[in-house]
């Protein structure tokens, strides 16, 4: 049982009727094996989390549609949950993998995730959700292909590669938890990893991607790490961003890309450069020691080696920060600008992140998969319903240290909020709407609770993220692709809606927020289910600051929500509990 056991049998599941024949969409099969072992990634033995022998784990290549069936056995000594970041999980948040949706699989046991990726295409990666396994690395990565016959908006690449990149502790997974538990912060990280591998920047260097001269490939980036948002570039050669969390872009050429925790871009790199080796480096954005990390890529059949001399990052801004406290940046005025990597004053540094995040543009004549909010691609011109406001801070609650978001600090409860809901035990387990869409004042003075928002189905909302942190913030959706339609410094007003990208932001599913700035992102939440919304620092996740959204069909109808699946752990109160009336059609 060591490897994956993938069947495809399309065939099979043809179903024939009188004159058409309906052919519900392949399935997938894995079969995952969760393990410990003892690795050292940066040098130093510590306990790593394998998937089937293999750090990361191994990737799921699927189509639009197909169904995935992923059978974990958690032979881990804690519950273990894995989460699919970025799949939309349609009328299914049942396999959501968080702890407010489904119980965790317990040590020894298995469970089976059964999920559809309806409409979607694009990179994306899986990670655990439970303790701090994810900084244990049972992650991996997702590819959604566009199905045969839809065009794709650029020529086959020769080959894709994955470049899973993050920061990395050598302290293992179990002491970072018992310093988060005693109110401690993680500090800082000992190293950056590519795909599994810390690289060097003498000779050749592991991971290694290999480029046939002449020909084009597909680098799918995404940050599975802890803390930091990270810098990818390429020695000697351009990027062509093509794809960013399932919609694919306007076209643009980069140096380098700032890639925020939990987001993915794909790019396309064309072997047009002398045959030799060439370095592509990963490192650490805004630190005060950037951490940097190497991969090789060697054209075939060359032997010169790459390089020593690194291209350089953006320059970094921790020097700076607290001169951006009174800093207010001209948009306009930077954005006429052409090379914000130039030698401008020390504000152009958050412009060119900014500028950055201005370029990402969603191809709108490219035919994919795509959002359709209201039977409309023109998601500008949708009246907003609802607007939530969001500060994220840091404060003590009993000496120790706590993350929330507007005042509220997550606590997960042992029964998953989805199952409380759905039994109709909710009122035991926790109270809607603790949290406010205006955030309070003082958004420092804490409270510890499960943090829940009651939404309406269908309604198009609108959140503010605001930071008023020195550090950035990066925030994932589950359940949904959001527009991302803008991200300033200083604070939201309603008079910032005219700056609004109302044409054609990227519908995404993860957004930055820099320090001492605001985002703003819509969507319309027409997906029943119970959905996370987390920062995806680990820190911060895991010491409260995430919320649930949840969104109910009044209807109870299955054209809106699956029922609970057979197969579904139960766990806390509702362990005993007979089970619900169904749901129909
Ligand atoms: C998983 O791996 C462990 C350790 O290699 C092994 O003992 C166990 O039998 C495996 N479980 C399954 C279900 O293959
Ligand atoms: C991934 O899936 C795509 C589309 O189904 C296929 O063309 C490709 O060969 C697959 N790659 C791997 C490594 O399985
Ligand atoms: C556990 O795995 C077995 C196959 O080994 C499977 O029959 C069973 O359905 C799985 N259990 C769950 C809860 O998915
Ligand atoms: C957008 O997609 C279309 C259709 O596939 C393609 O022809 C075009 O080059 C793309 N435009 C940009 C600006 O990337
Ligand atoms: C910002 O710069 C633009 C272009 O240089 C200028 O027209 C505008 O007045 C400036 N705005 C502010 C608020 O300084
Ligand atoms: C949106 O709101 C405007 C102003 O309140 C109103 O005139 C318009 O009819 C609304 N549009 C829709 C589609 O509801
Ligand atoms: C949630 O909001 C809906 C309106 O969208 C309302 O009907 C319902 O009573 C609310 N539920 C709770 C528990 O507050």
């Amino acid at each position: 049982m060591g490897r994956i056991n993938l069947v495809l049998f399309s065939l099979l599941s043809c179903v024939s009727t009188f004159v058409t024949v309906h052919c519900e969409d392949p399935y997938l099969f894995f079969t995952w094996n969760v393990t410990y072992a003892t690795l050292s990634p940066l040098g130093v033995p510590q306990q790593v989390i394998l998937i089937n022998g293999q750090f990361p784990g191994p990737k799921i290549n699927c189509t639009s549609n197909n169904n995935i069936v992923v059978n974990v056995f958690n032979n881990l000594d804690e519950p273990f949950l894995f989460t699919w970041n970025g799949i939309q999980q349609r009328k299914n948040s049942w396999q959501e993998g968080t702890l407010g949706t489904t119980c965790p699989i317990p040590p020894g046991k298995n469970f089976t995730y059964h999920f559809q990726v309806k409409d979607q295409i694009g990179s994306f990666f899986y990670h655990a959700t439970t303790a701090l396994h994810h900084a244990a690395g049972a992650y991996g990565p997702i590819h959604v292909h566009s199905r045969d016959l839809i065009p794709v908006p650029f020529d086959r690449p020769e080959d894709e590669y994955d470049v899973l990149v993050g920061d990395w502790y050598t302290k293992g997974h179990s002491t970072l938890k018992r310093l988060l538990d005693s109110g401690r912060t993680l500090a800082r990280a000992d190293g950056v990893l590519i795909n599994g591998k810390a690289g060097s920047t003498k000779g050749e260097n592991e991971p290694t991607f290999t480029m046939i001269p002449g020909k084009t490939y597909r680098y799918r980036f995404c940050n599975v790490g802890m803390k930091n948002s990270i810098n990818v570039r390429i020695q000697g050669h351009t990027m062509k961003l093509v794809e960013i969390e399932g919609s694919h872009t306007v076209q643009n050429v980069y140096d380098s890309l700032d890639v925020h925790l939990g987001q993915c871009y794909s790019v396309l790199v064309t072997a047009n450069q002398e045959p030799k080796a060439y370095y592509l480096v990963a490192s650490t954005r805004f630190t005060k020691t950037v951490l940097t990390s190497t991969a090789t890529i060697r054209y075939s059949g060359s032997t010169g080696p790459a390089s020593p001399e690194l291209p350089k990052g953006p320059v970094g801004w921790a020097w700076s920060l607290n001169q951006f406290r009174p800093f207010r940046w001209n948009l306009t005025a930077s954005a006429a600008r052409p090379n914000p990597q130039g030698s401008y004053h020390y504000g152009q540094i958050r412009a060119w992140s900014l500028n950055q995040f201005r370029s990402f543009r969603w191809n709108l004549t490219a035919s994919a998969a795509r959002p359709n909010p209201q039977g409309s691609y023109h998601y500008g011109q949708i009246n907003i319903t609802r607007t939530i406001k969001l500060v994220n801070s840091a404060g003590k609650v009993d000496g120790k240290l706590r993350y929330a978001i507007n005042g509220i600090s997550h606590e997960n409860t042992e029964t998953p909020l989805k199952l409380a809901e759905y039994f109709g035990v909710a009122d035991k387990i926790f109270k809607y709407d603790l949290l406010k869409d205006e955030p309070p004042t003082d958004t420092e003075q804490i409270s510890i609770a499960p943090n829940v928002i009651n939404a309406t189905f269908r309604n198009f909302v609108e959140i503010i993220f605001e930071n008023h942190e020195k550090s950035v913030q990066s925030w994932h959706l589950a359940g949904y692709a959001f527009f991302a339609v803008a991200i300033e410094p200083g604070k939201w007003t309603p008079d910032k809606r005219k700056n609004y990208n109302l044409l054609d932001a990227v519908s995404r599913n993860t957004i930055q927020v820099y320090p001492k700035s605001w985002a703003a992102i819509m969507t319309t939440l027409d997906n029943a289910g119970m959905w996370i919304l987390r920062s995806m620092i680990s820190e911060r996740k895991y010491l409260g600051q995430q919320l649930y959204i949840s969104v109910l069909s009044p209807a109870r109808s299955l054209r809106d929500e699956y029922n609970i699946p057979d197969n579904d752990p139960l766990c806390g109160i509702v362990k005993d509990l007979p089970m619900p009336k169904p749901y129909t059609a």
